[in-house]
């Protein structure tokens, strides 16, 4: 346990020490961490292949994060580089909303390199490596996904006021969070939080789902610390995109 701080603590050194620009440095894991990254990446990619949607699989299998340890950021982010321009920027747990969306117009993610502790590997009520690769990271790998993201930064970074912000923030929770679509008429999950937590995708198919309106989403209410009992379900990823497209343009004044 000793040992798990100390290499948790140096992490969180490095990462606030980070600044936007520098070299993305590396960060040491324990083998204790190696071994629960592994147990959980396992667990999860087995669990996509049933219940994740198309382009997430086709994104992950170019990704390709590693079985056996915890990646670096700095290997994720360079081959986001090359799929969709895309880099991930190290950042101390989670970052508050006028943090966290406006560097995203600039191709930017911020992404925490802490790991979850074992009691919660199979759902972290805080964003972690995991979080943020298995989930985030690939997403962005997927060109339409990448487009939503830096619009999503570009309408946040536009926001007049504290509620268009918070509009924001509930339609990204609902899509690239915990987004769902549908095929074959069945529900695929699409977001970075369901798809990095086993809890989540076992409770997934006793979820109640809503058809994707962005009205009814921006005036729901979100709870980040349970696993989501609503979720809003898009026909698909294209309408997802159109819709997010059409509300981000408009009503979020980007
Ligand atoms: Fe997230």
């Amino acid at each position: 346990m000793t040992v798990r701080l100390d290499v948790r603590a140096e992490r969180e050194r490095m990462a606030r020490a980070y600044r936007p620009g520098q070299h993305v440095p590396d960060f040491a894991y324990s083998s204790d961490e190696d071994a629960l990254w592994s147990r959980v990446f396992a667990t999860l990619s087995a669990m996509h292949q049933q219940l994740s949607c198309t382009q997430y699989r086709l994104a992950a299998r170019y990704v390709g994060l590693p079985t056996g340890r915890v990646p670096q950021l700095s290997e994720v982010s360079g081959t986001l580089r090359s799929l969709t321009g895309f880099a991930l920027a190290p950042v101390m747990g989670a970052l508050p909303g006028r943090l966290f969306y406006p560097p995203l117009a600039d191709g930017i993610l911020r992404s925490t390199p802490d790991l979850r502790p074992v009691a919660e590997q199979s759902f972290s009520p805080d964003p972690d490596v995991i979080h943020e690769l298995v989930g985030h990271a690939v997403m962005l790998a997927d060109p339409d996904f990448a487009d939503m993201y830096r619009w999503f930064g570009r309408a946040a970074k536009n926001a007049t006021s504290d509620e268009v912000l918070t509009a924001i923030a509930k339609l990204f929770w609902f899509t690239m969070e915990v987004g769902v679509v549908t095929e074959k008429g069945h529900p695929r999950a699409c977001g970075a939080a369901i798809l990095s937590s086993v809890a989540e995708l076992e409770s997934f198919a006793n979820v109640e789902l809503r058809d994707f309106r962005i009205d009814d989403v921006i005036v729901s209410d979100i709870d980040d610390s349970v696993c989501q009992p609503v979720l809003f379900v898009a026909e698909s990823v294209s309408r997802m995109k159109d819709e997010v497209k059409r509300f981000l343009d408009s009503s979020a004044g980007a």
